[in-house]
């Protein structure tokens, strides 16, 4: 095979594979391989597309101290210093990716991408950290610092309250150690090369 080859040339520049229906209740098991075999290609650049998202809330400082991104490296940087596992720090890397979208619940954004990938235990922190964070600020807004309280029963009231404490409120310092998005490029990659739940994950035949 050739690289000038008249048929390997056509092969590369022919358009991909579509499905044929134009109504879903038409769909057939071809046009389903098909599909099904471009979101192989498309779900193996998620954590591309993750880092693109990041990096949006490069230079973005919302009147904080240091911009939305450094907050996210310094956030990780902290767990990954403290000797956190790899899904925890990319929880910590992931926790405000959520503020260009979702600027009213910007914890419901970064829950619902780390979900598949990390134990309930870290979806809950992710999805809970704006109100126990509010706990450092929301008496400045006339807001309730303690609207955390509605979980104080609940078993991971701790570890959300620690993930804030520790991580997540002290990640404000210009002088503070953050190591760069491409230090945590390959523990992304990592957490997310394979969901561990999905609606889309084949049942195991048994
Ligand atoms: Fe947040
Ligand atoms: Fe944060």
């Amino acid at each position: 095979m050739v690289l000038d080859d008249p048929t390997v040339i056509a092969a590369v520049e022919a358009p991909p594979p579509l499905a044929k229906f134009t109504r879903m209740q038409e769909g057939t098991a071809e046009d389903w391989r098909v599909i099904g075999a471009d979101f192989v290609r498309f779900t193996s650049k998620l954590p591309d597309r993750v880092m693109t998202h990041l990096r949006l809330l490069d230079g973005d400082y919302g009147g904080f101290p240091i911009d939305r991104l450094t907050h996210s490296l310094q956030t990780a940087t902290r767990a990954a210093k403290d000797g956190r596992d790899d899904e925890y720090v990319v929880c910590a890397l992931l926790h405000d990716i959520g503020d260009t979208l979702g600027s009213f619940n910007h914890p419901d954004i970064a829950a619902a991408i780390v979900k598949p990938f990390v134990s309930p235990q870290n979806h809950w922190i992710v999805e809970k950290h704006g109100i126990f964070q509010g706990y450092y600020f929301f008496h400045h807004l006339g807001l309730d610092r303690d609207m955390r309280d509605q979980y104080r029963d609940h078993p991971w009231f701790d570890s959300a309250a620690e993930f804030c404490a520790e991580y997540d409120a002290p990640a404000f310092d210009p002088a503070g150690e953050t190591f760069s998005l491409d230090e945590f490029e390959p523990m992304l990659r990592r957490v997310m090369a394979a969901p561990k739940q999905s609606i889309y994950k084949p049942v195991p035949k048994g």
